[in-house]
């Protein structure tokens, strides 16, 4: 058995981000010079997944031809000697094969993952956020594809160490350490305050999921904001079989709101050899300007 396929729910509104999201898909919002989903699928290339499900909504069909080749654009490539450009956009069209479901109504992330249930059949797979860039030296969906393995297929959840005073922002999993990385969940607790969070370890958007999710998916009621929570589903999932939860190698980087978007911007472009040297100078300027009380 291997992990083949990946879901990446696309289908949000992305309301954070308007006014660009009224016509542009969230997901097509570039970091330097690629929207945010091409590094979702990226990851997924180099953990060798071969299939990318994208559940999707209406108005979001750029998100599928970004990924088709363009042969019109190719063609103009070509006879004008653009050797370099051509391969990069002919890459992009070649990286993995790609379906789609559309998810009708957005009624929530848990809601998306099921309507990806006819296209993932029977097997486990691997569940991506897009808005959740994570730079790591081994894909994260890789690594927690490896524990999964190890663990004979079993569900496991990435997470990531916060800071105490920030559990209140993110899904965070309870459970017994196995060792210093990995964890049998018993619970994950949304957003809780400090102060009766089980741990300080958050749930990202990086996911190992087997097809008895989708039952779980079915039985949930509707949670928090009136949605179908992924999370829901996967408390449920954890009362009936073994799920575990691994601290991940990686830097992730939120892109859903515009704060943590700028900061996404700044540290990509510091570790781009492309930008380094320019976004450096931009940052020793700006030091500057500020001390002699320009800005
Ligand atoms: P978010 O919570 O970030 O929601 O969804 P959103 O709609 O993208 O953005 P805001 O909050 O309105 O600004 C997390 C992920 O789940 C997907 C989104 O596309 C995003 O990748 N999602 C969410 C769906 O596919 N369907 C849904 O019904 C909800």
């Amino acid at each position: 058995m291997k992990i083949k396929k990946v879901v990446i729910p696309v289908a949000g509104k992305g309301t954070r981000f308007l006014p660009a999201t009224k016509e542009i898909p969230k997901e097509m919002i570039p970091i330097l010079d690629r929207p945010m989903i091409h590094y979702a699928v990226e990851e997924a290339v180099k953990a060798n997944i071969e299939e990318v499900i994208f559940v999707t909504s209406k108005g979001k069909e750029v998100i599928e031809k970004y990924f088709q080749r363009n042969s019109t654009l190719e063609e103009f490539l070509s006879k004008n000697g653009k050797e370099k450009q051509l391969q990069n956009i002919k890459n992009i069209g070649d990286m993995i094969s790609f379906k789609t479901v559309e998810q009708s109504e957005q009624l929530g992330l848990g809601h998306a993952v099921l309507c990806a249930e006819e296209l993932v059949g029977d097997e486990p797979f691997a569940v991506i956020l897009g808005d959740d860039l994570i730079l790591s030296s081994e894909p994260v969906v890789g690594q927690l594809m490896k524990i999964s393995e190890e663990k004979n297929f079993s569900p496991v959840i990435g997470v990531m160490e916060v800071p105490n005073e920030e559990t209140f922002r993110y899904g965070i999993v309870s459970g017994n350490m196995l060792n210093d990385k990995t964890l049998k969940m018993d619970s994950m607790v949304e957003k809780p305050e400090p102060q009766n969070a089980p741990t300080n370890l958050a749930t990202p958007g990086r996911y190992i999921l087997t097809p008895d999710i989708f039952q779980c998916l079915k039985e949930i009621p509707r949670g928090s904001g009136g949605e179908y929570q992924l999370t829901d589903a996967i408390n449920h999932l954890a009362k009936k079989r073994d799920v575990y939860a691994h601290v991940f190698e990686g830097d992730r980087f939120d892109t859903g709101n515009l704060d943590c978007y700028l900061n996404a911007m700044v540290e990509f472009a510091l570790r781009d050899q492309r930008t380094e040297g320019l976004m450096r100078n931009i940052i020793k300027d700006k030091a500057a300007q500020m001390e002699r009380g320009l800005l």
